[in-house]
């Protein structure tokens, strides 16, 4: 079952997801060479609670598994769910994925982004661009009239289309009381498939790429998804609501200073 929101709830989701954008705004500044990412998860701690929300990802729970990080932090070939390491220290040339997921008054906002330490190669560049462009036009689908496929797909040829390659292994989601709620939005996909769009409805819509395939493999902590070939990946996300008319993406940052989100 889908869950549509009414406007009260609408604007609680409004304010949690604003906190899980300038969350994450906040620490893709402080992103820098010599930094563990460690450091960054612990900053994030400090952040989420000054808002007077907590994470949902600490302690989320996947079988036995509970998910020891308050944000994921994955850098270079690790894809998505990195946790944050003493021993993992950013350098020059790297992309981080951070993905900021909160709980404010019982309502979930999620948001990733991938930032350069320093300078990176043209086709890492490249590699941002589109997944964040793919992440836009899929936006640009979530209208009513549509299907979950008409998003999914848009992205999927987006990618492609620039030789890069799109993970199936995780999915957007909806979102809500929840962090996980019907439907699922792979970022694959036909065409007019899938469930119909209505307003009211909350997903998160978060294409991960890969500069080369966009085979994985898990990490020995059981939750890192890495690129089997070692190449780079990317991960941007926003949390949308549904609406009459365009898309409103609930996870914009109060401030729009940075370029790529
Ligand atoms: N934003 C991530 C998602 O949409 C949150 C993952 S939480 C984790 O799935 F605990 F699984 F890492
Ligand atoms: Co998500």
């Amino acid at each position: 079952m889908i869950h549509i929101k009414n406007s009260v709830e609408i604007e609680s989701m409004r304010k949690a997801c604003r906190i899980a954008a300038d969350v994450l705004d906040r620490l893709c500044a402080i992103v820098a060479p010599g930094m563990s990412t460690l450091e960054i998860d612990n900053r994030a701690k400090e952040l989420i609670s000054e808002y007077g929300a907590t994470s949902a990802s600490y302690n989320y729970k996947s079988g036995r598994l509970r998910y020891p990080s308050y944000i994921c932090i994955s850098v270079n070939e690790e894809i998505v769910h990195g946790i944050g390491r003493a021993d993992k220290i950013l350098k020059m040339g790297d992309v981080v994925s951070l993905d900021v997921c909160v709980i404010y008054d019982g309502w979930v906002g999620d948001n990733a982004r991938t930032v350069c330490v320093g300078p990176v190669s043209a086709e890492v560049e490249r590699l941002l661009r589109v997944t964040c462009e793919a992440m836009h036009m899929g936006i640009d689908q979530a209208r009513v009239g549509n299907r979950v496929g008409d998003i999914s797909n848009c992205i999927q040829r987006h990618v492609e289309a620039n030789n890069f390659g799109i993970v199936r292994e995780f999915v957007g989601h909806g979102v809500g009381r929840g962090l996980h709620e019907e439907p699922q939005v792979p970022n694959y996909g036909a065409r007019g498939r899938g469930p119909r769009l209505a307003p009211g409805m909350t997903i998160c819509i978060e294409p991960m790429v890969t500069l080369g395939s966009p085979s994985l493999k898990m990490g020995p902590d059981g939750w890192v998804a890495l690129a089997r070939d070692g190449k780079p990946a990317a991960h941007f996300e926003h949390t949308i609501l549904i609406t009459d008319g365009d898309p409103e993406i609930l996870t914009r940052p109060s401030s729009e200073a940075v370029a790529n989100k």
